[in-house]
């Protein structure tokens, strides 16, 4: 591949804003590069689509996005889309993808009990990915596995400048504990980029003594790494946020936006 311009984007791709927590870590890592920001409230929520839905949708989308905004290297920052289309993506898309996925290496690496909570979106739990992820990287430990809708309804609405109900973070968190073994869980990944967006939330809910996390930092890493010695603007420029029509959610306030460098809004 050609070495890309330097005003070329990084396009980071989610249902919603569950991206922003990708994109924050990654702007610390390179401040200058220009960003699109994607979000399909088309079909939001991901979670509640089946994988074959799925694996057409997010790969003709991106197509469409690549196409219009040329990105040098574009980020499904989205665990539902990723654990379902990725490779989808890869086989259609002539340019680097990064992935999300559930960080289970990096909780059974931390887990004391040796019992590992996965909060995710419903199609997230139920993929075969997260079975082979626990096979491989935590093997003889517990993995519990929780789908919550709510909680990715409720981070959309903390952005749109709404209170969260402590109920819904109380009963996700339910979901987890109540199951056989879960009175032991120390670690919960945050395995929907959505939830991060709700860590202060969700912190003070399950306590202190259980660590809450999630690959945000590694894949910031990651897009470091694939973009190192590629030429990048010398002045930070603004950003864009682009979200497919929807009937059912209207784009937040510019002003939640902002703190992630994003200066414009569109919609396709
Ligand atoms: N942010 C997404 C994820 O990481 C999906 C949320 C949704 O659309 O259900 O799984």
């Amino acid at each position: 591949m050609h070495a890309p311009p330097p005003d070329a984007p990084i396009l980071f791709f989610d249902s919603g804003l569950g991206g922003l927590t990708v994109l924050g870590p990654t702007r610390a890592l390179l401040p200058t590069a220009p960003i699109v920001y994607a979000a399909d409230y088309a079909g939001l929520p991901y979670g509640r689509k089946s994988n074959e839905e799925l694996a057409a949708r997010v790969p003709a989308l991106l197509g469409r996005l690549v196409e219009r905004y040329q990105p040098r290297l574009a980020v499904i920052a989205c665990n539902t889309a990723s654990t379902i289309a990725l490779s989808h993506v890869r086989a259609a898309l002539d340019l680097p993808i990064v992935g999300t996925v559930p960080a289970i290496k990096p909780a059974a690496e931390i887990t004391r009990s040796g019992v590992i909570g996965v909060l995710g979106t419903e199609a997230t739990v139920r993929q075969p990915y997260v079975d082979d992820l626990s096979a491989r990287f935590a093997d003889g430990k517990t993995v519990l596995r929780q789908g919550s809708p709510e909680l990715v309804t409720a981070a959309e609405a903390k952005l749109h400048g709404e209170a969260v109900d402590p109920a819904v973070v109380a009963r996700a968190i339910a979901g987890l504990r109540d199951q056989p073994g879960g009175d032991a869980m120390d670690v919960v990944v945050l395995a929907c980029t959505h939830f991060p967006l709700l860590q202060d939330e969700l912190q003070a809910a399950i306590g202190p003594d259980i660590r809450l996390i999630d690959g945000a930092a590694g894949i910031a890493r990651r897009i470091a790494h694939l973009t190192a010695g590629q030429r990048w603007p010398a002045e930070v420029s603004p950003g864009v946020a682009v979200f497919t029509r929807s009937e059912d959610h209207a784009p937040p306030p510019l002003a939640a936006l902002a703190p992630y460098g994003i200066g414009r809004i569109e919609t396709i």
